[in-house]
């Protein structure tokens, strides 16, 4: 039997995305990593003056409600965007009918963090725009900042096209725009519930900044401990991100595809 095939984005049913056993296993309740995300994202977005980002993007929003919200005081308009069918039902029914109770906690938080965002979740979810499509529909130069929730490293196995997604984020911004993003530690492809197994890149600090350092300026990450409440998708924690594009062109040119993490790294 020969190796087996690397599955790239194409390969999966983004369609059939569990919502539901997704949001039972990640997002009923607050999880303490969820509250560390947090913290690092509304640091992001206190930084920025309420209503100063004309246009943001969420790339592969999913069912997750918080990264919108925490976008809400800062963005005039937040552009979802997905691909999913299933993921797409769900934020319009989020956005016509008012987040679930689930979410509340959440944006507890987030308000707490960020006392510019308004007293409710769907007051907060206001500038949100829900927009059917995937990496390849991004225009370059469109945002002001772009944010990419657990994405890149778990929509495909192939390193060469986890790469291009992170080039696609970082190009969605404009120059001097600015990048925030989480991605899961070494998660080799994942199930959810008793469902199919999804593709997933497991990588590190050194791929994130192999692939990210020479696209960007003042790139930070920062970790989270592996959390014991979520189910085990074979993680190891979590990789937070901030970086901004580039004024001019790059200084030096982006390097090959990373290696998996845990693989050895490339000779010579
Ligand atoms: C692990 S989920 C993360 C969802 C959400 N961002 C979160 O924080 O929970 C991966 C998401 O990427 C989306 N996705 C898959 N292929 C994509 C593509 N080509 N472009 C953009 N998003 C994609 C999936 O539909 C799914 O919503």
């Amino acid at each position: 039997m020969g190796p087996a095939r690397v599955r790239r984005n194409q390969d999966a049913d983004w369609d059939a995305w569990p919502v539901a056993d997704y949001l039972a296993e990640n997002y009923r309740r607050l999880h303490p990593c969820d509250t560390e995300v947090i913290h690092h994202h509304a640091a992001v977005y206190r930084d920025c003056a309420p209503g100063s980002l004309a246009r943001t993007l969420e790339l592969g929003a999913g069912p997750n409600l918080y990264p919108l919200m925490l976008a809400g005081a800062a963005s005039r308009r937040i552009d979802a965007l997905e691909p999913s069918a299933a993921n797409l039902r769900y934020l319009r029914r989020q956005l016509d009918e008012g987040p679930d109770a689930s979410w509340q906690p959440f944006y507890t938080l987030c308000r707490s963090l960020d006392p510019a965002l308004p007293e409710s979740g769907a007051e907060a979810l206001r500038p949100v725009r829900v927009v059917p499509g995937g990496i390849d529909d991004l225009v370059p130069g469109t945002y002001d900042l772009a944010s990419m929730n657990f994405v890149a490293e778990s929509v495909t196995e192939d390193s060469a096209e986890f790469t291009l997604f992170c080039d696609a984020f970082v190009r969605a911004v404009r120059p001097g725009g600015r990048l925030l993003a989480a991605f899961m530690e070494r998660m080799p492809s994942y199930r959810i519930g008793t469902g199919p197994v999804w593709p997933a890149f497991p990588v590190d600090e050194a791929a994130l900044r192999s692939v990210f350092g020479p696209r960007t300026t003042g790139l930070r990450i920062a970790r989270v401990a592996k959390d014991p409440t979520l189910p085990e998708y074979g993680d190891t924690g979590i990789l937070l991100l901030t970086a901004g594009r580039p004024d001019g062109p790059p200084t030096r040119p982006p390097t090959g595809p990373p290696t998996p993490a845990g693989a050895p790294a490339p000779q010579g």
